[in-house]
């Protein structure tokens, strides 16, 4: 497949077109940003950890059911992956209070929460991806009932997948965002899962292994996320 003009830059990753319709190549860069853009740096090899990852949650995902935007991984850090229309809304699921849970509700992190929490934001960088309800979606028109019912689904689908698989590695899924994607009338979970997007503890230590030590600066970021590699790959 031949990657041709880039089709959109984010912060993290690049989309290009190809030769084929129905497909897009993303390539992941170590670039890294936190509060909407405020404070930027590199994570040395992020790009090649996220990827990989990714495709890694992916395809498990798929065997369990879930359809996603995966299609093939070419390179350290290039995938193929279907060519979907995202939906702008990105959709937050929480097991255990952290990050701005805490804050907005004054809920210490950590505290493991009676039930799973699941949150919309708008996915708008100008506006700072403001949290949304089912009504500003409908208002907005940013989706349909039928899609954010099937979303909702997938989503506690995808977490008690990964929650059970991860718990195995020692590895407490906290909260993560997922996106969607409108392909070919169906539903389809797009963009990546990886340690930009989770927030992943240390079952033992509670040590944090995600892009909170980037946000906090608390050092060995390159360490932390080449630890959930390799424990992934551990596990095969
Ligand atoms: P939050 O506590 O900052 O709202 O983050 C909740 C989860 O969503 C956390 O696992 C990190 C992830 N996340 C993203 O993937 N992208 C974002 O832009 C933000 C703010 C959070
Ligand atoms: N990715 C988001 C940003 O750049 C926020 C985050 O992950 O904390 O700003």
């Amino acid at each position: 497949m031949k990657k041709l003009d880039l089709l959109y830059e984010g912060k993290a990753k690049k989309v290009y077109k190809t030769d084929m319709e129905d497909r897009c190549i993303v390539e992941y860069k170590d670039d890294a940003t936190a509060f909407n853009g405020l404070k930027k740096g590199t994570i040395i090899g992020k790009g090649v950890v996220n990827n990989k990852v990714s495709n890694h949650l992916f395809g498990l995902l798929e065997r369990s059911g879930i359809d996603t935007h995966y299609i093939e991984e070419i390179s350290d850090r290039e995938t193929i992956v279907k060519k979907v229309e995202i939906i702008p809304v990105e959709v937050i699921v929480r097991n255990i209070a952290a990050g701005s849970l805490s804050k907005r509700l004054g809920i210490p992190e950590g505290t493991v929460l009676k039930r799973t929490v699941l949150e919309f934001c708008y996915k708008n960088d100008d506006l700072g991806d403001p949290m949304v309800n089912e009504y500003h979606i409908y208002a907005m028109d940013l989706a349909i009932p039928e899609e954010i019912k099937t979303i909702s689904q997938m989503a506690f689908k995808v977490n008690d997948l990964l929650r059970d698989y991860l718990k195995d590695l020692k590895i407490d899924l906290i909260d993560f965002k997922l996106e969607f994607g409108r392909f070919k009338g169906g539903i389809v979970l797009a963009d990546e899962i990886s340690p930009d997007t989770c927030r992943f503890w240390d079952s033992t230590t509670g040590e944090k292994l995600d892009k909170d030590r980037f946000r906090r600066d608390l050092g060995n970021v390159e360490e932390a996320y080449q630890e959930i590699l390799n424990r992934l790959m551990g596990a095969k």
